[in-house]
């Protein structure tokens, strides 16, 4: 069964509108994991835009699930991913100005750098996935310089209007993800999807587990978070169940 991590940023933008105290992103992961959530996602920004530093302690000591910490490469965040410890950190890109992750990480201009902070976070205990387009080039970097889990940035996939673009994207990933297979790598994949789209890629190779923010958190302010992350659930089985019975 593919694992659902609920990414809960947004919950966190929502209390930064007013920087007060709601809604609480605390909160909000207990009641994801209630409702079926495998793990909790949150970005720890540079620009602190949604997520704090004390959201991410909280929830270390909080999450009865995993705990999956999306950050850059940048020196400050890795010192607090080595204190705080979470069961995996997610590599992303990061600019100030991006209203959300633009793209994968490149691996391949980055090499060094990802290979130090790799082997430093893995050195701690914690399992290293690497957000990446689903491009030869990256998955043959991402495992060059240690990484064992990829997750494929989606968002081409995603935001393809025309069933050819569709079609396009969906072939990438899944060539892209047989060949991380091969190479021993673990797949993953999150960004820009929906209830609607994410059928379409539960037979991608290796697939160990989705992440999906927006699309949740703008659900469960019409339905609840409860309610949202067990729809979500129940679109990936039900995806996944269709699959089985065309074998
Ligand atoms: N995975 C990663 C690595 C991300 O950076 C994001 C966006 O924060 C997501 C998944 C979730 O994307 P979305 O909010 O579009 O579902």
């Amino acid at each position: 069964m593919i694992k659902l991590g609920v990414n809960i940023d947004h919950v966190a933008t929502l209390r930064q509108a007013r920087r007060g105290r709601e809604p609480d992103p605390v909160a909000a992961a207990a009641i994801a994991e209630i409702a079926g959530a495998d793990q909790i996602t949150v970005h720890l920004r540079e620009d602190r835009r949604h997520i704090q530093t004390r959201d991410l302690k909280i929830l270390r000591e909080t999450v009865r699930t995993r705990l999956n910490l999306e950050m850059a490469l940048e020196e400050d965040v890795v010192g607090i991913a080595e204190k705080i410890l979470p069961d995996m950190a997610t590599l992303v890109p990061e600019h100030r100005e991006e209203i959300t992750t633009e793209g994968g990480l490149d691996v391949v201009g980055h090499r060094a750098r990802c290979f130090e902070v790799v082997s430093r976070l893995a050195a701690k205990g914690i399992a290293v996935s690497m957000f990446i387009d689903p491009d030869e080039k990256q998955v043959e970097a991402a495992f060059d310089v240690g990484a064992r889990i990829v997750e494929f940035h989606t968002g081409a996939y995603a935001n393809a209007s025309v069933a050819a673009d569709i079609s396009a994207e969906t072939k990438r990933l899944h060539e892209m993800a047989e060949l991380a297979v091969s190479r021993g790598i673990t797949v993953n994949a999150g960004h820009g999807l929906t209830y609607w789209n994410v059928g379409a890629l539960v037979t991608m190779a290796g697939l160990h587990e989705f992440n999906i923010g927006h699309s949740i958190v703008s659900r469960a302010v019409l339905v609840g978070l409860e309610r949202a992350v067990a729809d979500m659930v129940t679109a990936i089985r039900r995806a996944e169940t269709a699959q089985l019975r065309k074998m």
